[in-house]
């Protein structure tokens, strides 16, 4: 993976075909395809590949193959031409009962068949309030990490979104995000003296606050999940994040 800042584009589960045709012609144009990651729905990744978007998965089975009604493979993905997977979203960790151990599952099995995971992991409002982030997040990436090895790290991506902002408006104030950051690298390179890991922010990243949160000298990129369905307003936040 390059040294640039990428921006991933989680469109979660929005959007029929028509409209996602529609989608595909505005955004089309002026993509910083190295740089910018889709992650729609499944059904639709075809679409998006025939255009020569790079394209993420939203989730991927623990398993590798067989008898595993509605789930789909990393291998599956990947010989799709597929390159990422979101792991550990906290929708799936919250509302599909998603834990550690899966997700340390999900990021071997992802790794293992060439998909880059994007490891999503981030503090509720009551951790954050109980002032146990940090204790929160050292516990998601020690689990999300275990087994593997230092040449894995190059090829993977960690996504702090702090719970309390995804959807809602909120974001922390650029100080905050830069210290978490900064403790998630911290964390990473005691674990796995790796010291290049890439670390995404998201949660409530809009038109309006990407000028701010690209002043933030130590972020790898974001991770946009509304303001992604506005083709304008996800163009106008690709061409910040990748250009200043
Ligand atoms: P949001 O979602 O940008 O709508 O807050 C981010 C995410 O869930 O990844």
């Amino acid at each position: 993976m390059e040294n640039k800042r990428i921006v991933v584009g989680n469109l979660k589960m929005n959007m029929v075909a028509d409209e996602v045709s529609n989608y595909l012609n505005k955004v089309n144009k002026n993509i910083y395809s190295d740089q910018v990651v889709i992650c729609p729905s499944s059904i639709y990744i075809p679409y998006f590949l025939k255009q020569r978007y790079q394209v993420g998965i939203q989730n991927i089975s623990s398993e590798n193959s067989g008898a595993y009604t509605g789930e789909i493979s990393a291998l599956q993905a990947y010989s799709l031409g597929v390159n990422y997977a979101l792991i550990g979203h906290s929708e799936r960790r919250l509302l599909f009962s998603e834990n550690d151990l899966t997700v340390n599952k999900k990021v071997k099995i992802a790794i293992k068949n060439n998909l880059y995971p994007i490891i999503c992991i981030g503090e509720t409002n009551e951790d954050k309030v109980m002032l146990r982030t940090e204790k929160v997040l050292k516990k998601q990436i020690t689990y999300a990490l275990k087994d593997l090895t230092i040449e894995d790290m190059d090829n993977i991506v960690i996504a702090y979104e702090p719970v309390w902002a995804i959807g809602t408006n909120k974001i922390p104030s650029n100080r905050d995000i830069k210290n978490t950051i900064s403790y998630i690298k911290l964390l990473v390179n005691n674990l796995y003296h790796y010291n290049r890991v890439k670390v995404l922010y998201g949660g409530s990243v809009n038109k309006n606050n990407i000028e701010q949160l690209v002043k933030i000298d130590n972020l790898d990129g974001f991770l946009v999940g509304g303001a992604s369905l506005k083709p304008d307003e996800f163009l106008k936040i690709i061409e910040v994040a990748v250009t200043k």
